[in-house]
């Protein structure tokens, strides 16, 4: 019988000798994440929830630009509005209409945005938020928590899911704490010691909600904490601003962080990415006092194709049932997943919160199926190992495109033609699985 492997090799033969050609050019063949072994699959074109690769195969998308296209790749209305502003002109070294515009769908949707700063990226929005903190405060030290991703510049790599701190200085690290996601601990360090500048997490717990936090409350116990004490509150809405509803996580749960980082969605899917909040911390940027300023330059901030992008998609999020559309697929295939897991008699468990949804096989859980309430250490045993590396690369044999194997961020051009696809390509990959001895 043929493997997984195997079939995977025959599958995607002209992905596997592009692999080939760009080892000696890109190192690593390029973004550590899109990179699976024995070679990763190369698409060339996307449109609504499909993508197709350079070996002809049609493939559902899951990824979904790593969570940064909420209405589907090459959506009408964002190609529209960005092949028009391309045509007038990409770059004009000015501010323009389309960041102030921009700006203010921000501040109409997230409900603490008071002023708004746009970067190029996720990892430079908590870059900038961290900076801002610390300025505000005069404080240098940062708490993180275990495993959550805030991009990789040096100040967030500690504990992050990237295995190590090769080529940063040792001082910059003793500059961030590893906390566990537990109140009585960040309670504890924030009773203790006077120097901590800011606390930062990922609002909906670590690797986008695949290690959700501890419980609803977690996040209103760390502002109530957070204001006693002084110290800045940055809640990453990287991933799930705009996603998780339209005001992102400080909307769903009803808590005011001091400052929000966004990316991804809040782009409209192009580079891009904003910190928002509070207006006496992100007002040192323009301070007239020079040994106060934060200096915030950056070619490609604030960008008219990017704003471009960014209105066309929040304008859409604010007028269509986008949110809705996507959480109602997503919980359709949590449904169907589960169902197929019982079928085949398969232990696992599946969870997620609105357009988000994981894959814990081998692990069992009574919980509602939207915040998990396993913890960590056991959903993270349940993802190691082959079982994760081979059911990407079984479900890509069967026309569907994962993040990471076990997770699945859905957008609202998935519809439940592509829904009904996915759950037989698991069956199909449960199987795979099975014949090869995994499961
Ligand atoms: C929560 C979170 N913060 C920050 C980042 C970094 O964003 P970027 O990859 O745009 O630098 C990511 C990226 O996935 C993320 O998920």
């Amino acid at each position: 019988m043929v493997t997984i492997v195997e079939r995977y090799m025959q599958k995607f033969k002209k992905s596997a000798q592009l692999y080939r050609q760009g080892e000696d050019t890109i190192p690593g063949g390029g973004h550590q994440s899109r990179v699976v072994h024995p070679f990763p699959h190369y698409v060339n074109e996307a449109r609504g929830a499909l993508k197709w690769d350079v070996d002809g195969n049609e493939l559902v998308d899951y990824n979904m630009g790593f969570g940064a296209l909420l209405i589907g790749h090459a959506h009408p209305v964002m190609v529209e509005a960005v092949s028009k502003q391309l045509a007038k002109g990409s770059h004009m070294g000015t501010p323009s209409e389309l960041e102030l515009r921009w700006a203010e769908l921000i501040k109409d949707a997230m409900p603490t945005a008071e002023r708004v700063r746009f970067t190029s990226s996720g990892t430079e929005s908590t870059y900038l938020a961290i900076k801002l903190a610390r300025a505000y405060t005069g404080k240098k030290m940062l708490i993180k928590f275990h495993e959550h991703y805030h991009g990789w510049h040096d100040y967030v790599s500690k504990s992050s899911g990237l295995n190590t701190q090769i080529g940063i200085p040792d001082e910059t690290l003793s500059t961030v704490i590893v906390a566990q996601p537990d109140v009585a601990e960040v309670e504890q360090i924030l009773e203790n010691r006077d120097d901590i500048a800011a606390v930062i997490f990922e609002a909906t717990g670590a690797h986008w909600g695949q290690f959700p936090l501890p419980n609803p409350k977690f996040v209103h116990d760390i502002r109530a904490l957070t204001a006693k004490h002084g110290v800045v509150m940055i809640m990453d809405e990287v991933i799930c601003g705009f996603r998780i509803s339209r005001g992102g996580a400080q909307s769903r749960f009803d808590v005011k962080p001091d400052l929000t980082t966004m990316a991804k969605i809040v782009a409209g899917g192009l580079p891009g990415g904003a910190v928002a909040g509070r207006g006496d911390i992100l007002d040192s940027i323009s301070s007239p006092d020079e040994t106060t300023r934060i200096p915030h330059p950056g070619t490609f901030n604030g960008n008219p194709i990017s704003a471009a992008a960014g209105i066309a998609v929040l304008e859409l999020i604010a007028t269509e049932p986008i949110n809705e559309r996507a959480d109602t697929m997503a919980d359709l295939l949590k449904q169907s997943l589960r169902d197929s897991l019982t079928k085949l008699e398969v232990t696992g468990h599946v969870y997620g919160i609105s357009s988000i949804v994981n894959l814990a096989l081998g692990a069992e859980c009574s919980c509602s199926g939207e915040i998990c309430t396993l913890p960590h250490p056991e959903l993270a045993a349940s993802m190691h190992g082959d079982k994760t590396t081979l059911i990407k690369l079984a479900m890509l044999n069967e026309g569907v495109d994962t993040m990471g194997g076990i997770g699945f961020m859905l957008s609202s051009a998935h519809t439940e033609n592509e829904v009904g696809r996915t759950v037989e390509a698991f069956e199909r990959s449960l199987t795979a699985l099975r014949n090869d001895g995994i499961l």
